[in-house]
């Protein structure tokens, strides 16, 4: 039986990343289905899950699946669970098991993450039934000027972070931290910089104090990037030197993996920032290894080519396959 450390490194295989595809009902309907002129339905949504988990040939590229509830429950048009589907090809299910994000009321222009509530109950579900080997957190942060983020919000949701990690590690299973940094702003590279250096580096001491087992999590984290109102667009050489900066300064060399968010960067974007990162990593010996962790930046092209429609199917999938392609290439 594998331990917790030995699904989170099976989860950064090298040369392979995960696929989250944890989208909410609602945002699968109004940031996936309707923009490309797809009706938003049940039914709707498991299609869009079978284009994408079921293309044959994914398992080349992907080690794990980031899954929504309503997705565990639902199968794929053979008639498999998609967890059990995805089993069969040796990804790993996960389940995202936060339940969004709420006011935090000490500044309410920033947010907290609910689902603390009722936790051990839902882990033991999704592990005894659906045999996930990993879960998902996110909390989302702000950057406005200096004013935001709060060093008050940053603290409450790391502690939230810590808190659902020792659970989801009691339960069995590997939890991913997300302190998602927004693209969205006109904030500097080095302003992105100097928050992702606290926000990380807050939630590394949190879990370490709440004795959080450092060796069997992985993290999710955002690239340092200008906002996206910034007027500035950074080379990868940048992004890359900047990335890693703040995660050698923050991250134990006991964690397993970092895997990166996409977070509204354009396919080619996310793909060649992604190399560069890879490639300055190797360069600088970082302990951890690195990969993607991206929904939009590998559905989006796959969506738009089917735009919901059964005919369009193989040349979407063929699209899908292509993009993870190209992200997987962008690791060696
Ligand atoms: O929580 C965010 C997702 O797991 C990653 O999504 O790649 O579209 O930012 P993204």
């Amino acid at each position: 039986m594998l331990d917790l450390t030995d699904i989170a490194q099976s989860l950064v295989a090298h040369g392979k990343g995960i696929l989250a595809a944890d989208e909410s009902g609602d945002t699968a309907d109004n940031k996936r289905l309707k923009p490309h002129g797809i009706e938003p339905s049940e039914e709707n949504r498991r299609k869009f899950r079978d284009l994408l988990l079921a293309t044959p040939g994914v398992e080349q590229y992907l080690t794990g699946v980031i899954l929504y509830d309503e997705t565990l429950h639902q199968s794929d048009d053979a008639g498999t669970p998609f967890a059990k589907s995805l089993s069969n090809k040796g990804i790993i299910p996960g389940i995202k098991v936060d339940e969004g994000l709420e006011p935090f009321p000490e500044s309410p222009d920033e947010t907290i993450t609910k689902g603390l509530l009722g936790l051990p109950e839902r882990l033991a579900e999704y592990k005894k039934t659906y045999d996930t080997g990993f879960t998902k957190w996110r909390a989302a942060i702000k950057i406005d000027g200096t004013r935001l983020p709060t060093a008050q919000a940053i603290h409450e949701n790391a502690k939230r972070l810590a808190m659902y990690a020792l659970e989801v590690q009691k339960a069995g299973m590997v939890p991913m931290v997300e302190p998602e940094m927004l693209l969205d702003g006109n904030h500097s590279r080095m302003r992105a910089k100097e928050v992702l250096t606290d926000v990380i580096g807050m939630l590394m001491q949190v879990m370490e104090e709440q004795a959080v087992d450092m060796s069997a999590i992985i993290l999710k984290t955002s690239m340092v990037l200008s906002g996206k109102d910034s007027g500035h667009t950074d080379t990868p050489e940048e992004v890359a030197a900047d990335t890693m900066s703040v995660l050698m300064d923050t991250v134990p060399i006991e964690v397993p993996g970092i895997v990166f968010l996409s977070g509204g960067q354009s396919p080619d974007q996310a793909t060649t920032n992604l190399a560069a990162i890879a490639k300055l990593a190797k360069e600088m010996n970082a302990p951890w290894p690195l990969t993607f962790s991206y929904a939009r930046a590998l559905q989006e092209d796959a969506l738009a080519t089917w735009a919901g429609k059964d005919e369009n199917i193989p040349a979407a999938r063929e699209v899908f396959l292509e993009r993870l392609k190209k992200v997987s290439a962008a690791l060696t």
